[in-house]
């Protein structure tokens, strides 16, 4: 019995370990915006990622579901979250298929407090989701039943206030992200309508966030849409959609603005609107911005010590509008969702310089929104 199971495991370690090797693969889950036509979306897609090859692989429709612009993995990798950006907004939980790769199940759904649910975050215990909501500015933060994943009533809530100049898009409050820090104690949301960051205080006892702050940005139309921290959590990268530019804030003892850089190239002028950004996620040395207009993703290094960016590269996504991408958790490929030129197309990183180059690898999907890994 003994010798028999250390077989198993000599030949699992080196004769065979390609097959195990290729057996471990990536998963994309990509959320769109559905439609009714033939070609339209209509939900939530999922494909393969060959990390040797950097072919994407469609898996077709994991689910279907009505606008799911954003989803979230859980930490135990059990269960998918979904906004459904809808005016009616709702978030949806389905549980993670482990027989059929790429397949989800609809659990339930609750109200996500407001109009226009665009961003979903979870505290790493993974007790709690967060949501903003776009069209009306609330966020809330809404109870997960452990033992089967679903959603409960959302336990806590808040309305922004505020607006700014932009006469378009900044008449009211407009919440585009919210995101706990490690001490899972606070967290911020951004608000592009009202050029600020909102910062709470997280109870995980009873569910609740208290509103203790409300920094404004460092230039009125900021219009801050996303925001990361760096991992020792001394720097917050803000995106502003509507200067195309970060804000490099320092986070203790309070939200201080150090540096304020453009993401396009200084002979751009025709408009354009940062979306996503994101940190290398093995180095944090670099740091990735998506350019909608200028249709490219900035790539800046980071100072760690002091958290300045530099620029170093502007390369064209082959597509339109940026509105997503992600980067692999090993911090190889970073894959871009095209908005409006539906498809998905795959870089690869250099590790040492951060520069991207385009794989060739491209796949097709109706207005992706969202893209998030599942490494099985
Ligand atoms: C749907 O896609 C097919 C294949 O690309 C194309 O021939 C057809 O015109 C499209 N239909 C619509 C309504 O866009
Ligand atoms: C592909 O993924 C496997 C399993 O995670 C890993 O062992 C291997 O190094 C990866 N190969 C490349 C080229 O990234
Ligand atoms: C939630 O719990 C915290 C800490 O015990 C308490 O201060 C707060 O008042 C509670 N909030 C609500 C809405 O019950
Ligand atoms: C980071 O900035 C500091 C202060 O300007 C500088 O001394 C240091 O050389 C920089 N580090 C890198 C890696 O550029």
């Amino acid at each position: 019995m003994y010798l028999l199971l250390f077989l198993i495991c000599f030949i699992g370690n080196s004769w065979f370990s390609p097959l195990f090797v290729n057996a471990a693969s990536t998963i994309l889950f990509v959320g769109t915006y559905t439609g009714d036509g033939a070609n339209d979306s209509k939900g939530i897609y999922a494909f393969s990622l060959d990390n040797t090859t950097s072919t994407l692989t469609p898996l077709g429709l994991a689910v279907a579901a009505p606008n799911p612009s954003y989803v979230l993995l859980h930490p135990t990798h059990k269960y998918l979250y979904a906004a459904n950006e809808e005016t009616n907004g709702r978030i949806s939980a389905f549980k993670i298929d482990t027989s059929q790769p790429g397949r989800l199940t609809y659990i339930n759904q609750q109200s996500s407090g407001g109009a226009g649910p665009c961003y979903l975050s979870i505290n790493r215990a993974g007790g709690h989701i967060f949501v903003a909501n776009y069209n009306d500015g609330t966020v809330a933060a809404l109870p997960i039943d452990g033992s089967d994943g679903s959603l409960k009533t959302y336990s806590g809530f808040d309305q922004h206030v505020g607006g700014s100049v932009d006469p378009d898009r900044q008449r009211s409050a407009h919440a585009h992200c919210i995101l706990p820090d490690k001490i899972e104690q606070n967290l911020l949301s951004a608000d592009l309508g009202a050029d600020k960051i909102f910062v709470y205080r997280f109870f995980p006892n009873n569910g609740s966030l208290l509103r203790i702050n409300a920094v404004s940005t460092a230039r009125a139309g900021d219009g801050p849409r996303h925001l990361i921290f760096n991992s020792n959590e001394k720097f917050v990268y803000i995106a502003n959609e509507l200067k195309s530019t970060v804000t490099v804030y320092s986070y203790f003892p309070s939200l201080r603005p150090i540096q304020i850089i453009s993401t396009l190239p200084s002979d751009f002028t025709s408009p354009s609107y940062v979306a996503e950004l994101l940190l290398h996620p093995i180095s944090e040395k670099f740091l990735y911005i998506s350019n909608r207009g200028h249709d490219s993703i900035a790539v800046f290094s980071v100072n760690q010590s002091t958290g300045i960016l530099a620029p170093l590269q502007y390369i064209s996504v082959q597509g339109q509008n940026p509105r997503n991408f992600n980067i692999t958790p090993d911090g190889k490929y970073l894959i871009v969702a095209n908005q409006n030129s539906n498809n998905l197309v795959v870089f690869s990183i250099d590790p040492a310089t951060g520069i991207l180059t385009a794989t060739g690898s491209t796949a097709q999907v109706s207005k992706p929104t969202c893209i998030k890994y599942l490494v099985q």
